[in-house]
């Protein structure tokens, strides 16, 4: 198979990208103008997201995420991001959502999930796109926030929120002091993942899986500065959502070029590509895809291999995961021999 890396029906997938992140500029200027918000300093002249490191990135991504006040101003921007995915060829996506942002702008955690739902069950109807939600908490809001967070999912359980995860500023806060809140998600059976080894190194990730048990660990790439934790990856199983253009925009690799995931992946990681906050970092998932294929001479089947691990490592039930597969399988022996 010698499809093109761009070809927009090779299938793809996504683990990794926070809605509020993924806010097109444009919406949060209508929003805000609808709302009577100050965005003064948001947005430049182009319209593009101000933000210089990765504190000022959270700070921009919090006032962001301060314009979406209703369910309909999620219903919108999930239908909008899942909708400009499945154009690129996506066929699911985890939408990691955060309560604490939306409680910030005043919405209650279940209008925030029927919100997210309704923008979910539209953009589903209209191509086919599966998608599931990861709860968030955020690290440096502290423990009692974090376990806060799993109460409000435990409480009102919906059927599309079936995975917990960790966010926020990775140099503050020990893994172990969300021991806790992980333990209560696991127990209900939600799939667990972290940000790890993104910010801090490796010592980083070893805690995670220690005190967390995730199965899943968000970015990771410092990984590879200690061969002891590669190999803990490889052997555990541990997917690595990898966010190749989020790295290199926060200055956690100085370019594409010197970006760990080829070491990664051939160090026998699970890896998947991801883009984290997509308008953020000027990327996209198809562009995730595209860049890696053209920096790192993948082909279509490198990238085909980087969905299957994405569905393999899906916080979705078996059926899902199972119809998923098939969709891939199936493009694979259409476009055999061309
Ligand atoms: N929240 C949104 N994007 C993030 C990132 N790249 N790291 C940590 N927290 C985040
Ligand atoms: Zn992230």
């Amino acid at each position: 198979m010698v499809l093109k890396a761009e070809t927009p029906a090779l299938p793809k997938a996504e683990l990794h990208v926070h809605i509020e992140g993924a806010a097109p500029p444009a919406l949060v200027k209508r929003l805000a103008e609808r709302h009577g918000l100050d965005i003064d300093g948001l947005l430049d002249g182009q319209g593009r997201y101000v933000w210089s490191d990765f504190t000022g990135f959270l700070n921009a991504y919090d006032r962001a995420a301060r314009v979406f006040r209703a369910p309909e101003d999620y219903a919108d921007l999930a239908e909008t991001y899942l909708l400009s995915i499945a154009a690129e060829g996506a066929i699911y996506a985890e939408l990691t959502i955060s309560p604490d942002h939306a409680a910030g702008a005043g919405l209650s955690y279940r209008d925030y999930v029927a919100g997210l739902a309704e923008g979910i069950a539209r953009a589903r109807k209209a191509v086919g796109i599966e998608a599931r939600m990861i709860a968030i908490g955020v690290r440096h809001f502290g423990a009692r926030a974090v376990e806060q967070v799993v109460t409000q999912v435990l409480a009102a359980p919906h059927p599309l929120v079936t995975g917990f995860g960790l966010a926020g500023d990775e140099r503050e806060g020990h893994p172990a002091n969300f021991a806790r809140a992980f333990r209560m998600a696991g127990d209900a059976g939600l799939g667990l993942t972290a940000h790890a080894g993104e910010f801090c190194g490796p010592e980083s990730i070893t805690a995670t899986l220690d005190f967390l048990r995730v199965g899943r660990i968000g970015h990771g790439v410092r990984a590879l500065e200690d061969r002891e934790v590669v190999a803990r990856i490889v052997e555990d199983g541990i997917a690595l959502e990898i966010c190749p253009a989020s790295n290199v925009a926060l200055g956690v690799c100085s370019n594409l070029r010197f970006h760990p995931v080829n070491h990664l992946r051939r160090a026998g990681c699970r890896v998947t590509l991801n883009s984290d906050d997509p308008p953020f970092f000027a990327t996209s998932l198809g562009a995730e895809y595209e860049s890696c294929a053209r920096t790192f001479g993948w082909k279509s089947g490198d990238l085909i291999e980087m969905t299957r691990n994405a569905v393999k490592a899906a916080f979705c039930d078996e059926t899902t995961r199972a119809r998923l597969m098939g969709r891939i399988t199936g493009f694979v022996s259409a476009n055999a021999g061309t």
